[in-house]
């Protein structure tokens, strides 16, 4: 196992009816801003129950964080922000509401020049930001306890990201309930997201990291037995609230402490919805299969070990299990019904060449837990995802 240190701040609130509760963990003197996405908040009752837990305090509103979350949108809330003094940001939605806040909070006490700095510069250059709490609506991304944001820009294209200790929710809520009313893409999105999380963390090489490694394969397989049913028992409180802390548990830094990570995956995966608009989902299901097939040989000790104690894959030659597992994961995420090729969702890989381009301008030329992925290797692994 590697050293690690791991700090997991996020006070999490977890179950049916934890919403009421949110007033305690917000300052009492706190001018409070609610910044959310494009309104499912207030069609599923999520607002109402998150203002009824504020009744008498003095609380702003910033709607229309859009899913991916642009600095164009973001920079209007950091006006807000200065405008009205706000000393706490309440995140309520999905992974895109919460890194946007995450910005937002970043970018209003940014002195040190343009806030996109803060993309360029990963986070390094972040000294402060205005304390956040989040109430999640959609389990997938884990950013409502991790200290990552996502942002896109977009007059340039650009979908970076930044990582910065100020930056973590001092609590989070999650309510199984409030997952509901998502429509069958965002469920399935979650699914994905979260399962591609833990790959990421788990499927690289083995350094005897037998607690991690388990955690992870846990996660998985609880994620494949209860996302197809999170789609066709959508009321189902258990599975719902199985989906979300599995989520949530796969990206708070846990399974990640002590062991290799590849992340390329996600690299791709950032450009490809910055040149098409794909779900950060979507892409990720068309790149890991592809990418798992070209790093076999690197990654074939944990391809066997995810054969066997994720997909029960024990009969047949190492190549035939390996090539098994990666089947499986593929039908899988067909079964939750997103495709996991270019072409199901009509593109024809024309604009490889220019997300290749935009990888390099964004200095990916050394992917995955070995540092071996060049950007000739990113574009073969996109092209065989055609
Ligand atoms: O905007 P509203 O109207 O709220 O609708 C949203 C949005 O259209 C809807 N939704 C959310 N909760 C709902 C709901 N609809 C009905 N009922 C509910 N309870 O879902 C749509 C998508 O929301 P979004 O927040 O964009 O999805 P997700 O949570 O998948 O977040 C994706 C973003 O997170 C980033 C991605 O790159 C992407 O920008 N990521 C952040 C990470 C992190 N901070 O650690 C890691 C991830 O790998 C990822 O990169
Ligand atoms: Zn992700």
């Amino acid at each position: 196992m590697n050293n690690f240190s791991l700090n997991t701040p996020t006070k999490i609130l977890f179950g049916k009816g934890q919403i009421a509760n949110l007033g305690k963990e917000i300052p009492a003197d706190a001018r409070i801003l609610i910044t959310y996405g494009g309104g499912s908040i207030k069609k599923n009752g999520v607002l109402d129950q998150v203002l009824k837990a504020l009744e008498g305090r003095p609380v702003f509103e910033f709607a229309g964080i859009e899913p991916n979350p642009s600095y164009e949108t973001l920079m209007k809330a950091v006006e807000v922000v200065k405008a009205q003094k706000i000393d706490y940001l309440l995140a309520v939605g999905g992974g895109s509401v919460a890194d946007g806040t995450k910005f937002i909070g970043a970018a209003a006490r940014y002195t040190a020049g343009d806030p996109w700095d803060i993309l360029l510069n990963r986070g390094a250059q972040v000294t402060s930001a205005v304390p956040m709490g989040c109430v999640l609506t959609l389990p997938a991304t884990g950013s409502e306890s991790n200290n990552g944001a996502v942002i896109s820009r977009l007059a340039t294209g650009d979908k970076l990201a930044f990582f910065s200790p100020y930056s973590y929710p001092t609590f989070a809520v999650l309510d199984p309930t409030v997952t509901y009313s998502l429509p069958a893409r965002q469920v399935a999105n979650g699914v994905v997201d979260a399962f591609v999380h833990t790959v990421e963390q788990y499927l690289t090489y083995p350094v005897q990291a037998k607690v991690q490694d388990r955690f992870s394969e846990g996660l998985l397989l609880t994620l494949i037995e209860e996302g197809p049913r999170a789609l066709a028992e959508p009321e189902n409180y258990d599975v719902r609230a199985n989906v979300m802390w599995s989520a949530t548990l796969a990206l708070n830094g846990l399974i990640g402490a002590g062991v290799p990570q590849d992340w390329a995956t996600h690299m791709l995966g950032h450009e490809l919805t910055a040149m098409h608009g794909l779900d950060h989902a979507q892409t990720l299901a068309i790149v890991l299969p592809s990418l798992l097939a070209y790093k076999k040989e690197q990654k074939r000790a944990k391809l066997l070990q995810y054969a066997e104690r994720v997909w029960h894959l024990r009969d047949g030659t190492e190549d035939q299990r390996i090539d098994g597992a990666i089947n499986a994961t593929r039908a899988f995420f067909e079964q939750m019904g997103v495709p996991t090729r270019l072409s199901g969702h009509g593109l024809d890989g024309s604009a490889i060449p220019a997300m290749i381009a935009k990888l390099k301008e964004h200095g990916c030329v050394a992917l995955g837990e070995h540092g071996d992925i060049t950007l000739e290797d990113s574009q073969r692994i996109l092209e065989a995802a055609r």
